[in-house]
């Protein structure tokens, strides 16, 4: 058998004992398949006593994981200790630039830098490999840049944050409300201690981000992302939602927009992580707990669904592992599945003009008139209602929940209805906007 592919791992939290353990477990299956061997030849994480549940007597430890990027005897660094910046990044400058092929599960750094590392990684002649950072186990960025490669993307959506998902199942199963609903995800190792990143979105957003450079061959654009994430979401709009033939769900979405009919076709990048409705007979609506899911439609392959675990050890090493088995048989790839000075520049797309059917909640006083304003509201911006509920008082007193679903229309008409109504007092808190998948 060949000469095994030396690793570094940096970073054994999670994902890096998971990938210990894939390693140890499934070593001969690897070698046969990788046509040779994948040996852990050095580790490094901060603390060097903390019991990881894997041996690492066997294996060279480093105290800073910096020093696998020099060692003549590394052809790989595996990169899982997080973060955009720090030192993930400073890792991985310093790997590259050392000509070493370098794998990450770090969604955050390749959101915000893959672009700048997979031109390092072309100048340098090595490989730049991150499937476990989209999606966690589901090989989507495979199955995006090599079985999907002969089309063209239309869109690419999904559900991409498991914590998110855990979340919003759950409120539907028990009716709890997201603060009660969130505590206990916390609880049970679903949801981080300081859970920003999964319920405002922005975990969703940096992934949606990657995908849609692999999808549509454009220049990443994390900053362009619209990102709004959970947290306004009521107990009361998922049991609205149900009594109309939806669940909610987070979900980020991507496509090349053609800019306004007739207006000066223009392509722009559309990308955008919101809750929705999902018609109840969607295959997005029975995507539960902590599973991710993505969909993708190709020109000549159709609608594609991804769906799996997408996130834990096991999973997110076995994506891990599947970047080191190409490199181990010299399949180095493109990072974002071409050279990527031929990735193509766009601009956001403008979102007003895009077609669709929203879900609006309102909070507001008890007193008469105020359901008249709101409607009179969307009558002036041109938005057509379809259904309008009132539920029952609220908890807060004084205040009753309004929701309204609309016809088809123009997202700018809806805007344009909510800023007649921002800083009347009909609307004393901000509504809650959700598109309306379609089936
Ligand atoms: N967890 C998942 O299911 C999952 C799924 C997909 C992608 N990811 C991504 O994978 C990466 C790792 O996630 P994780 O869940 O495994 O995180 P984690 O459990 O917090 O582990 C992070 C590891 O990095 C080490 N570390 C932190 N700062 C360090 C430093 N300055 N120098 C050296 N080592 C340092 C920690 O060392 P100590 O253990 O000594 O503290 C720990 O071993 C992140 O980018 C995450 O977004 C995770």
């Amino acid at each position: 058998m060949a000469e095994p592919l030396n690793i570094a791992l940096a970073g054994l939290g999670t994902v890096g004992s998971g990938v210990v353990r894939l390693i140890e477990t499934n070593a001969d299956l690897i070698a046969r398949r990788a046509r040779r061997p994948i040996r852990i030849a050095a580790v490094s994480a901060r603390d060097r006593g903390k019991d990881r549940g894997v041996d690492l007597s066997p294996y060279l430890w480093l105290d800073d994981p910096a020093e696998s990027a020099t060692r003549p005897e590394i052809d790989v660094v595996v990169e899982m200790v997080g973060g955009s910046d720090g030192p993930a990044l400073t890792l991985a400058r310093k790997s590259i630039a050392s000509g070493k092929s370098f794998v990450t599960a770090n969604k955050a750094m390749i959101a915000h830098h893959g672009l700048e590392l997979a031109a390092a990684a072309e100048a340098a002649g090595v490989a730049l490999k991150f499937e476990a950072a989209v999606a966690g186990g589901i090989p989507v960025i495979k199955g995006l840049s090599e079985g999907a490669a002969a089309n063209a993307i239309k869109r690419v959506y999904g559900i991409l944050n498991g914590t998110c998902n855990y979340i919003l199942s759950t409120m539907e199963d028990t009716g709890r409300d997201f603060a009660d609903v969130l505590a206990d995800a916390q609880r049970l190792g679903y949801a981080e201690a300081d859970p920003t990143f999964d319920v405002e979105g922005i975990d969703a957003a940096h992934k949606l981000a990657i995908l849609a450079g692999i999808a549509f061959g454009t220049r990443l654009r994390f900053d362009a992302v619209e990102t709004s994430g959970i947290t306004g979401v009521l107990a009361a709009d998922i049991s609205q939602a149900r009594a109309l033939g939806y669940v909610i769900r987070l979900i980020g979405t991507a496509e090349i927009d053609h800019g306004p009919v007739g207006g000066g076709e223009e392509r722009g990048l559309f990308q955008r992580v919101r809750p929705h409705l999902v018609p109840c007979d969607h295959p997005l609506a029975s995507v539960d707990g902590a599973t991710n899911a993505v969909v993708a439609e190709g020109n000549f392959m159709g609608r594609l669904l991804f769906q799996g675990a997408g996130a834990g050890d096991g999973p997110t090493a076995s994506a891990v592992v599947a970047d080191l088995i190409d490199i181990a048989r010299g399949e180095k790839g493109a990072a974002f599945s071409m050279p990527s000075a031929e990735l193509e520049a766009l601009e956001p797309a403008n979102s007003g003009h895009r077609m669709g059917r929203a879900y609006l909640r309102f909070i507001v006083p008890d007193r008469p008139g105020v359901l008249a304003e709101i409607t009179a509201a969307m009558r002036d911006a041109g938005v057509s209602i379809e259904s309008f509920i009132q539920k029952g008082r609220g908890e807060a007193g004084g205040e009753v929940i309004v929701a309204l679903v609309t016809h088809e229309g123009p997202e700018a008409a809806v805007s344009e209805a909510l800023r007649i109504l921002e800083g009347t007092d009909s609307v004393a808190r901000p509504p809650l906007v959700m598109q309306i998948i379609g089936a």
